[in-house]
Protein backbone atom coordinates (compact mmCIF):
# COMPACT_ATOMS: atom_id res chain seq x y z
CA UNK A 1 0.00 0.00 0.00
CA UNK A 2 1.19 3.39 -0.62
CA UNK A 3 1.51 5.44 1.84
CA UNK A 4 4.48 7.61 2.02
CA UNK A 5 5.40 9.69 -1.07
CA UNK A 6 8.44 11.45 -2.53
CA UNK A 7 8.31 14.59 -5.01
CA UNK A 8 11.39 15.31 -6.61
CA UNK A 9 11.83 18.78 -8.12
CA UNK A 10 9.28 21.42 -6.75
CA UNK A 11 9.06 23.91 -9.71
CA UNK A 12 6.25 24.39 -11.90
CA UNK A 13 4.71 21.02 -11.53
CA UNK A 14 6.74 19.54 -8.88
CA UNK A 15 4.95 21.74 -5.92
CA UNK A 16 1.53 21.47 -6.81
CA UNK A 17 1.96 17.61 -7.18
CA UNK A 18 3.17 17.50 -3.49
CA UNK A 19 -0.07 19.19 -2.17
CA UNK A 20 -2.57 17.25 -4.03
CA UNK A 21 -1.11 14.26 -2.66
CA UNK A 22 -1.13 16.05 0.90
CA UNK A 23 -4.27 17.10 0.74
CA UNK A 24 -5.36 13.76 0.55
CA UNK A 25 -3.58 12.87 3.64
CA UNK A 26 -0.97 11.26 2.04
CA UNK A 27 2.96 12.15 3.99
CA UNK A 28 5.01 14.06 0.79
CA UNK A 29 8.47 14.18 1.22
CA UNK A 30 9.30 17.29 -1.67
CA UNK A 31 13.26 17.08 -2.38
CA UNK A 32 14.86 20.04 -4.61
CA UNK A 33 18.85 20.04 -5.67
CA UNK A 34 18.58 24.04 -5.68
CA UNK A 35 17.64 25.45 -2.51
CA UNK A 36 16.18 28.82 -3.67
CA UNK A 37 13.46 26.81 -5.53
CA UNK A 38 13.08 24.70 -2.42
CA UNK A 39 12.45 27.77 0.04
CA UNK A 40 9.73 29.26 -2.72
CA UNK A 41 7.28 26.33 -2.61
CA UNK A 42 5.78 26.59 0.70
CA UNK A 43 4.46 30.16 -0.17
CA UNK A 44 3.88 28.64 -3.73
CA UNK A 45 1.66 25.97 -2.11
CA UNK A 46 -0.21 27.50 0.91
CA UNK A 47 -1.40 30.70 -1.61
CA UNK A 48 -2.84 28.04 -4.22
CA UNK A 49 -4.62 26.15 -1.75
CA UNK A 50 -5.82 29.65 0.01
CA UNK A 51 -7.07 30.20 -3.56
CA UNK A 52 -8.98 27.15 -3.31
CA UNK A 53 -10.27 27.61 -0.31
CA UNK A 54 -11.16 31.30 -0.69
CA UNK A 55 -13.38 30.04 -3.84
CA UNK A 56 -15.04 27.44 -1.70
CA UNK A 57 -13.07 24.59 -3.35
CA UNK A 58 -11.89 23.23 -0.83
CA UNK A 59 -12.24 23.96 3.48
CA UNK A 60 -9.66 25.71 5.26
CA UNK A 61 -8.77 22.53 7.34
CA UNK A 62 -7.99 21.30 3.93
CA UNK A 63 -5.25 23.86 3.53
CA UNK A 64 -3.57 23.38 7.01
CA UNK A 65 -4.02 19.24 6.48
CA UNK A 66 -2.37 19.65 2.95
CA UNK A 67 0.28 21.85 4.30
CA UNK A 68 1.26 19.66 7.51
CA UNK A 69 1.71 16.64 5.77
CA UNK A 70 4.56 18.22 3.68
CA UNK A 71 8.10 18.17 4.47
CA UNK A 72 10.70 19.54 2.84
CA UNK A 73 14.23 17.69 2.34
CA UNK A 74 17.56 19.46 0.59
CA UNK A 75 18.66 16.16 0.99
CA UNK A 76 17.57 13.58 -1.52
CA UNK A 77 18.49 10.23 0.39
CA UNK A 78 16.69 11.52 3.71
CA UNK A 79 13.60 12.46 1.46
CA UNK A 80 13.25 9.00 -0.15
CA UNK A 81 14.57 6.58 2.04
CA UNK A 82 11.17 5.58 3.05
CA UNK A 83 9.28 6.68 -0.03
CA UNK A 84 6.18 3.51 -1.33
CA UNK A 85 6.06 5.66 -4.49
CA UNK A 86 8.46 8.76 -5.79
CA UNK A 87 7.34 11.11 -8.86
CA UNK A 88 10.39 12.94 -10.55
CA UNK A 89 9.29 16.44 -11.71
CA UNK A 90 12.68 17.68 -13.00
CA UNK A 91 13.95 19.42 -16.32
CA UNK A 92 12.54 17.67 -19.07
CA UNK A 93 16.39 16.40 -20.14
CA UNK A 94 17.11 12.66 -20.42
CA UNK A 95 20.24 12.37 -18.94
CA UNK A 96 19.26 14.02 -15.76
CA UNK A 97 16.47 11.96 -15.28
CA UNK A 98 18.86 8.53 -15.60
CA UNK A 99 20.99 10.15 -13.43
CA UNK A 100 18.38 10.39 -10.86
CA UNK A 101 16.68 6.80 -11.35
CA UNK A 102 19.80 5.86 -10.95
CA UNK A 103 20.78 7.66 -7.43
CA UNK A 104 17.19 6.72 -6.67
CA UNK A 105 17.29 3.00 -6.71
CA UNK A 106 20.22 2.89 -4.53
CA UNK A 107 18.64 4.62 -2.10
CA UNK A 108 15.27 3.75 -2.00
CA UNK A 109 13.25 0.55 -0.62
CA UNK A 110 12.99 -2.17 -2.88
CA UNK A 111 9.43 -2.10 -2.84
CA UNK A 112 9.51 1.64 -3.92
CA UNK A 113 7.96 2.55 -7.55
CA UNK A 114 9.51 4.60 -9.28
CA UNK A 115 7.56 7.61 -11.70
CA UNK A 116 8.25 10.39 -14.41
CA UNK A 117 6.15 13.29 -14.97
CA UNK A 118 7.73 13.66 -18.41
CA UNK A 119 5.70 15.05 -21.41
CA UNK A 120 7.79 13.47 -24.05
CA UNK A 121 10.45 11.41 -23.10
CA UNK A 122 10.32 7.50 -23.53
CA UNK A 123 10.02 5.60 -20.30
CA UNK A 124 11.98 2.86 -22.31
CA UNK A 125 15.06 4.85 -22.50
CA UNK A 126 14.93 6.71 -19.05
CA UNK A 127 14.84 3.06 -17.22
CA UNK A 128 17.40 0.93 -19.85
CA UNK A 129 19.69 1.03 -17.22
CA UNK A 130 18.30 0.31 -14.16
CA UNK A 131 17.89 -3.49 -12.58
CA UNK A 132 15.25 -6.05 -13.94
CA UNK A 133 13.63 -5.90 -11.07
CA UNK A 134 13.15 -2.36 -10.34
CA UNK A 135 11.91 -1.26 -14.31
CA UNK A 136 8.87 -3.48 -13.46
CA UNK A 137 8.56 -0.80 -10.91
CA UNK A 138 8.61 1.82 -12.95
CA UNK A 139 6.03 4.39 -15.29
CA UNK A 140 5.13 7.77 -16.25
CA UNK A 141 2.36 9.12 -14.12
CA UNK A 142 1.89 12.72 -16.29
CA UNK A 143 -0.10 15.49 -14.77
CA UNK A 144 -1.16 18.63 -16.33
CA UNK A 145 -0.33 22.17 -15.32
CA UNK A 146 -1.69 23.25 -13.14
CA UNK A 147 -1.67 20.28 -11.49
CA UNK A 148 -3.29 21.16 -8.53
CA UNK A 149 -6.73 22.24 -10.97
CA UNK A 150 -6.48 19.61 -14.04
CA UNK A 151 -8.29 16.73 -12.61
CA UNK A 152 -6.10 14.25 -15.19
CA UNK A 153 -2.98 12.21 -14.88
CA UNK A 154 -2.04 9.61 -17.45
CA UNK A 155 -0.31 6.61 -16.33
CA UNK A 156 1.71 4.57 -18.42
CA UNK A 157 0.46 0.70 -18.19
CA UNK A 158 3.11 -0.64 -21.03
CA UNK A 159 3.14 -4.01 -20.21
CA UNK A 160 6.85 -4.14 -17.75
CA UNK A 161 4.61 -3.50 -14.54
CA UNK A 162 2.68 -5.69 -12.25
CA UNK A 163 -1.31 -5.48 -12.16
CA UNK A 164 -1.40 -5.56 -8.53
CA UNK A 165 1.40 -2.34 -8.28
CA UNK A 166 0.02 -0.71 -10.86
CA UNK A 167 -3.52 -0.88 -9.29
CA UNK A 168 -1.80 0.59 -6.24
CA UNK A 169 -1.00 3.59 -7.93
CA UNK A 170 -4.15 4.07 -9.96
CA UNK A 171 -5.72 3.65 -6.24
CA UNK A 172 -3.33 6.54 -5.16
CA UNK A 173 -4.42 8.73 -8.08
CA UNK A 174 -8.38 7.79 -7.71
CA UNK A 175 -7.98 8.64 -4.11
CA UNK A 176 -6.39 12.44 -4.48
CA UNK A 177 -9.22 12.66 -6.64
CA UNK A 178 -7.46 12.62 -9.96
CA UNK A 179 -9.05 11.07 -12.94
CA UNK A 180 -6.16 8.57 -14.11
CA UNK A 181 -6.19 7.69 -17.37
CA UNK A 182 -4.22 4.59 -18.53
CA UNK A 183 -1.46 4.71 -21.61
CA UNK A 184 -1.23 1.34 -23.05
CA UNK A 185 1.95 2.04 -25.80
CA UNK A 186 5.11 3.80 -24.82
CA UNK A 187 4.39 6.50 -27.46
CA UNK A 188 5.58 9.95 -27.69
CA UNK A 189 2.95 13.00 -26.40
CA UNK A 190 0.87 9.86 -24.37
CA UNK A 191 -2.52 10.53 -25.07
CA UNK A 192 -3.57 14.29 -24.14
CA UNK A 193 -0.95 15.79 -25.53
CA UNK A 194 -1.33 14.36 -28.83
CA UNK A 195 -4.98 15.11 -28.66
CA UNK A 196 -4.07 18.65 -27.77
CA UNK A 197 -1.65 19.33 -30.37
CA UNK A 198 -3.27 17.77 -33.05
CA UNK A 199 -5.55 20.78 -32.50
CA UNK A 200 -3.02 22.97 -31.78
CA UNK A 201 -1.86 22.56 -34.66
CA UNK A 202 -4.93 23.17 -36.63
CA UNK A 203 -5.54 26.47 -34.36
CA UNK A 204 -2.14 27.68 -35.43
CA UNK A 205 -2.17 26.86 -38.88
CA UNK A 206 -5.50 29.22 -39.18
CA UNK A 207 -4.13 32.05 -38.00
CA UNK A 208 -1.31 31.65 -40.44
CA UNK A 209 -3.68 30.93 -43.50
CA UNK A 210 -5.78 34.14 -42.31
CA UNK A 211 -9.16 32.12 -42.10
CA UNK A 212 -9.71 33.94 -38.80
CA UNK A 213 -8.28 36.31 -36.54
CA UNK A 214 -6.77 34.53 -32.97
CA UNK A 215 -9.98 35.32 -30.67
CA UNK A 216 -12.30 34.33 -33.37
CA UNK A 217 -10.26 30.72 -33.86
CA UNK A 218 -10.08 30.92 -29.59
CA UNK A 219 -14.33 31.35 -29.41
CA UNK A 220 -15.02 28.93 -32.39
CA UNK A 221 -13.09 26.43 -29.76
CA UNK A 222 -14.23 27.63 -26.59
CA UNK A 223 -18.07 27.67 -28.02
CA UNK A 224 -17.71 24.80 -30.25
CA UNK A 225 -16.07 21.51 -30.13
CA UNK A 226 -14.36 22.53 -26.62
CA UNK A 227 -17.57 23.49 -24.92
CA UNK A 228 -18.65 20.36 -25.42
CA UNK A 229 -15.62 18.18 -24.96
CA UNK A 230 -15.67 19.75 -21.65
CA UNK A 231 -18.24 17.08 -20.69
CA UNK A 232 -18.32 14.79 -23.25
CA UNK A 233 -15.28 13.05 -24.68
CA UNK A 234 -14.87 13.61 -28.63
CA UNK A 235 -15.66 9.39 -29.33
CA UNK A 236 -19.08 9.78 -27.36
CA UNK A 237 -19.94 12.96 -29.54
CA UNK A 238 -18.94 10.88 -32.58
CA UNK A 239 -21.19 8.25 -31.60
CA UNK A 240 -24.31 10.51 -30.88
CA UNK A 241 -23.60 12.34 -33.84
CA UNK A 242 -23.54 8.95 -36.14
CA UNK A 243 -20.29 7.67 -36.98
CA UNK A 244 -21.41 7.61 -41.06
CA UNK A 245 -21.70 11.05 -40.60
CA UNK A 246 -18.46 11.71 -39.46
CA UNK A 247 -16.56 9.48 -41.81
CA UNK A 248 -18.17 11.51 -45.01
CA UNK A 249 -16.91 14.63 -43.17
CA UNK A 250 -13.25 13.07 -42.68
CA UNK A 251 -12.98 11.97 -46.35
CA UNK A 252 -13.97 15.61 -47.37
CA UNK A 253 -11.82 17.90 -44.55
CA UNK A 254 -9.03 15.32 -43.84
CA UNK A 255 -7.09 16.35 -47.48
CA UNK A 256 -7.57 19.85 -46.25
CA UNK A 257 -5.95 20.16 -42.87
CA UNK A 258 -2.87 20.96 -41.77
CA UNK A 259 -0.16 18.03 -41.76
CA UNK A 260 3.07 19.86 -41.02
CA UNK A 261 5.75 17.95 -39.18
CA UNK A 262 7.32 21.21 -37.87
CA UNK A 263 6.12 24.04 -35.67
CA UNK A 264 3.90 26.33 -37.93
CA UNK A 265 5.93 30.32 -39.39
CA UNK A 266 3.15 31.96 -37.29
CA UNK A 267 4.29 30.56 -34.01
CA UNK A 268 8.14 30.61 -35.02
CA UNK A 269 8.01 34.32 -36.40
CA UNK A 270 6.55 35.01 -33.22
CA UNK A 271 9.26 33.78 -31.20
CA UNK A 272 11.67 34.73 -33.25
CA UNK A 273 10.70 38.48 -32.55
CA UNK A 274 10.68 37.18 -28.52
CA UNK A 275 6.34 37.42 -28.25
CA UNK A 276 6.70 34.33 -26.07
CA UNK A 277 2.59 35.25 -25.21
CA UNK A 278 1.73 36.33 -21.20
CA UNK A 279 5.87 36.29 -19.81
CA UNK A 280 6.62 38.99 -22.74
CA UNK A 281 3.54 40.74 -22.78
CA UNK A 282 2.39 39.69 -26.58
CA UNK A 283 1.75 36.41 -28.30
CA UNK A 284 -1.14 36.09 -30.66
CA UNK A 285 -3.00 38.89 -27.86
CA UNK A 286 -1.06 42.09 -26.12
CA UNK A 287 -1.69 41.52 -21.92
CA UNK A 288 -0.84 44.72 -20.00
CA UNK A 289 0.72 44.65 -16.73
CA UNK A 290 -2.74 44.08 -14.65
CA UNK A 291 -4.24 42.11 -17.53
CA UNK A 292 -1.90 39.47 -16.91
CA UNK A 293 -2.60 39.21 -13.37
CA UNK A 294 -6.41 39.39 -14.17
CA UNK A 295 -6.35 36.95 -16.89
CA UNK A 296 -4.62 33.84 -14.58
CA UNK A 297 -6.68 34.13 -11.80
CA UNK A 298 -9.81 34.42 -14.24
CA UNK A 299 -8.23 31.14 -15.66
CA UNK A 300 -7.82 29.07 -12.59
CA UNK A 301 -11.06 30.67 -11.00
CA UNK A 302 -13.06 29.32 -14.50
CA UNK A 303 -11.16 25.62 -13.73
CA UNK A 304 -12.38 25.47 -10.24
CA UNK A 305 -15.79 26.34 -11.36
CA UNK A 306 -15.14 23.46 -14.17
CA UNK A 307 -14.05 20.82 -11.07
CA UNK A 308 -17.10 21.75 -8.88
CA UNK A 309 -19.52 21.38 -11.85
CA UNK A 310 -17.58 17.95 -13.38
CA UNK A 311 -18.40 16.54 -9.75
CA UNK A 312 -21.75 15.95 -10.54
CA UNK A 313 -21.10 13.82 -13.85
N1 LIG B 1 5.28 22.77 -16.90
C1 LIG B 1 4.34 22.03 -17.48
O1 LIG B 1 3.35 22.54 -18.02
C2 LIG B 1 4.45 20.53 -17.45
C3 LIG B 1 3.27 19.76 -17.63
C4 LIG B 1 3.36 18.35 -17.56
C5 LIG B 1 4.60 17.76 -17.37
N2 LIG B 1 5.73 18.55 -17.23
C6 LIG B 1 7.00 17.86 -17.01
O2 LIG B 1 7.32 17.97 -15.62
C7 LIG B 1 8.73 18.00 -15.46
C8 LIG B 1 9.09 19.25 -14.66
O3 LIG B 1 8.65 20.39 -15.37
P1 LIG B 1 8.45 21.80 -14.64
O4 LIG B 1 7.74 22.67 -15.62
O5 LIG B 1 7.90 21.61 -13.27
O6 LIG B 1 9.97 22.28 -14.52
P2 LIG B 1 10.57 23.45 -13.59
O7 LIG B 1 11.80 23.89 -14.27
O8 LIG B 1 9.53 24.45 -13.25
O9 LIG B 1 10.94 22.67 -12.25
C9 LIG B 1 11.98 21.75 -12.17
C10 LIG B 1 12.51 21.75 -10.76
O10 LIG B 1 13.49 20.73 -10.66
C11 LIG B 1 14.58 21.23 -9.91
N3 LIG B 1 15.74 20.42 -10.31
C12 LIG B 1 16.55 20.56 -11.36
N4 LIG B 1 17.44 19.55 -11.42
C13 LIG B 1 17.17 18.76 -10.36
C14 LIG B 1 17.73 17.56 -9.87
N5 LIG B 1 18.72 16.94 -10.49
N6 LIG B 1 17.21 17.01 -8.76
C15 LIG B 1 16.18 17.61 -8.10
N7 LIG B 1 15.62 18.76 -8.52
C16 LIG B 1 16.10 19.33 -9.63
C17 LIG B 1 14.66 22.69 -10.25
O11 LIG B 1 15.33 23.43 -9.24
C18 LIG B 1 13.19 23.06 -10.38
O12 LIG B 1 12.66 23.52 -9.15
C19 LIG B 1 9.32 17.94 -16.87
O13 LIG B 1 9.63 16.62 -17.17
C20 LIG B 1 8.19 18.45 -17.73
O14 LIG B 1 8.26 17.98 -19.06
C21 LIG B 1 5.66 19.90 -17.24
Amino acid sequence: MIKNISVIGAGTMGHGIAHVFARAGYKVSLYDAFEACLAAAPQKMRDELQFMADEEYISQADVEKALNNISLFNDLEEAVKDADYVIEAIPEKMELKKELFAKLDKMCPKHTVFASNTSSLKLSEMIADLPEERQALCMISHWYNPAYLLPIAELSKFGNMDEEVFQQVYDLYVNSGKKPVCVLKDITGMIANRLLHAQAREAFHLVEIGAGNPEDIDNALKYGPCFRNATTGMLEVADMGGLDIWLVAHDNIFPALDNSEKGCQAIRDLVEDGNLGLKSGKGFFEYSEEEKTRMQNAFYKRLITQLKASENY
